[in-house]
């Protein structure tokens, strides 16, 4: 594993994410990345000016709706439509299938967004369902690794066609 820097930007209501978090940095300790965790309402879109990786970590409340200390970067995102072509980023999205229509809506919705301006999400958003009987935050912890890599990856070869070219 290369070393990188990791910003976990976390979205919760009751603190769930927020172990999330907490379980990913524990897990990640020792492998040479430098991981940051971001509490969202202390944040507003310049801290995709940070160097390295995001990571969403969100749930969804209301009716699809990211939690309350989403709202002001989730909106802000959508208003000031920063250029974000220079981010690399992955979804932890957490809800319930109980609610199936807005399924894991906190997350899929920071996707849509960050999608529309110019980020590039690597690989697939892992989305947890409250009502299956596990628990995110040890789905969270089998995830990071093979996510961790396949970001490596990526950037290593978009580092050697940028080479290549230059
Ligand atoms: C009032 C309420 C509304 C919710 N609405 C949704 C929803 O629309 N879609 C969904 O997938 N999950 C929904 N959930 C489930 C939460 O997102 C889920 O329990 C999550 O793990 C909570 O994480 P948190 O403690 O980090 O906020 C809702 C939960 C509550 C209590």
């Amino acid at each position: 594993m290369i070393a990188i820097e990791l910003n976990i930007l976390v979205g919760t209501m009751t603190g769930i994410a927020q172990l999330v978090a907490q379980e990913i940095e524990l897990r990640l300790d020792g492998e040479g990345l430098s991981v940051h965790t971001l509490e969202m309402d202390e944040l507003d879109p310049s801290v995709f000016d940070r160097n390295g990786l995001f990571l969403i970590c969100t749930s969804t409340y209301g009716q699809g709706d990211v939690p309350d200390n989403a709202k002001d970067l989730y909106d802000a995102l959508c208003a000031l439509r920063p250029d974000l072509s220079h981010v690399s980023y992955g979804v932890i999205g957490l809800g319930d299938r109980t609610y199936a229509d807005t399924f894991c809506f906190g997350g899929k919705r920071f996707d849509e967004i960050l999608t529309q301006l110019g980020a590039k999400r690597i690989g697939e958003m892992m989305l947890h369902d409250a009502s299956a009987g596990t628990l995110p935050e040890d789905d969270a912890a089998d995830w990071i690794e093979p996510w961790i890599e396949l970001c490596n990856e990526r950037l290593g070869c978009e580092a050697e066609q940028q080479a290549a070219q230059n």
